[in-house]
């Protein structure tokens, strides 16, 4: 895993060249250049035009840089491979691939990549990113986690999921209706699975967009079953979703003053030969000390 710790995932249509200075121009620690279900057909080749005169001429001001291809199972995927990647990039950190229901469709783009790289002399490996969003990929996702070496993060996507397995679902990634009629939260399954499917192979995760943007309360509850679950961070569809991503996604004051409460008396516990101790009338051990861990090393980044 590499040092960069992003908490939002901002999507942008990469035809819109406005909409993308915005973007770019944003508080989000990531963007994406959408290339694929925000275009449509008939812009897909201007769409990578603009994709990539924005990675080479706009100020991304130190955010990770992304575009999503279409699927591999279209005829343009490749094309946006080899355009954008041609043309740009140097300035790339990685391409999420969407709709991913076989490894050997991010084996394609690693091997694809790896030629566009040698062509161009590019010194530094683009990264993949891949989107679980078919019932084939939720189905094969620890294969999907370890197809290639690149690979940095796993999505969840909720609407193409939904349509995949046949679940209702009235707005990508939103409650409706159907929420209240499952006695449990509905999405548990395929989101815990990509967390752990992530986790098992190093790489971070991420829950997908909500298309309820004006709601930002009930947004704010998306993120906090999403951080409850353990994903890092989550996508964001419009620029007023990032502020509430970035305060749920980052650990709390109360949350970093007791990791360091923990790890100074589990320290001092050592010292004098004990693994088990109690701080605040609570059990503390070896595993304590590791959540402490993370949630200082989340706070750091
Ligand atoms: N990135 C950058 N700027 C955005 C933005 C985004 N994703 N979404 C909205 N904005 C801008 C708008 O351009 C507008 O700017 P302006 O005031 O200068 O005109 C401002 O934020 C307010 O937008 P608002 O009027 O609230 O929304 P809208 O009706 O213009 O757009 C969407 C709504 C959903 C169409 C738009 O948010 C969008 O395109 N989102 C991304 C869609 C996408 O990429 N989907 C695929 C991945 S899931
Ligand atoms: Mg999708």
């Amino acid at each position: 895993m590499d040092e960069r710790w992003e908490r939002s995932i901002l999507a942008v249509p990469a035809s819109e060249p406005r909409k993308v200075e915005k973007a770019v121009a944003s508080q989000a620690d990531a963007v994406f250049l959408d290339l694929e279900d925000a275009v449509p057909p008939d812009l897909k080749d201007t769409a990578r035009a603009h994709a990539a005169r924005a990675l080479r001429e706009l100020d991304w001001g130190g955010k990770t840089r992304m575009v999503r291809i279409n699927g591999l199972d279209t005829p343009w995927a490749y094309r946006d491979l080899v355009e954008v990647c041609e043309a740009a990039g140097a300035q790339l950190d990685c391409v999420i691939v969407p709709k991913v229901s076989r490894p050997e469709e991010l084996t394609f783009v690693d091997i694809l990549l790896a030629q566009i790289e040698a062509r161009v002399g590019l010194r530094r490996r683009i990264g993949i990113h891949a989107l679980v969003e078919t019932a084939a990929g939720l189905a094969r996702v620890e294969q999907l986690a370890t197809a290639s070496p690149r690979l940095q993060a796993l999505s969840f996507g909720p609407g193409d999921f939904a349509a995949s397995a046949g679940i209702p679902s009235s707005a990508i990634g939103t409650e409706d209706q159907w929420d209240v009629v499952y006695p449990g939260h509905r999405w548990h399954y395929p989101m815990m699975r990509v967390v752990v499917a992530a986790r098992a192979a190093g790489l971070r995760a991420f829950d997908g967009p909500a298309a309820e943007f004006r709601d930002l309360e009930a947004f704010r509850r998306l993120c906090r079953v999403a951080r409850s679950l353990g994903f890092d961070g989550k996508w964001c569809i419009h620029p007023a979703q990032i502020p509430v991503v970035h305060e749920v996604f980052a650990p709390t004051e109360e949350e970093v003053e007791w990791a360091r409460k923990v790890v100074t008396a589990y320290e001092q516990a050592q010292l004098a030969g004990r693994g088990a101790l109690t701080v605040d009338g609570k059990m503390v051990d070896a595993a304590s000390l590791r959540m402490a861990q993370a949630t200082l090393a989340r706070a750091r980044s």
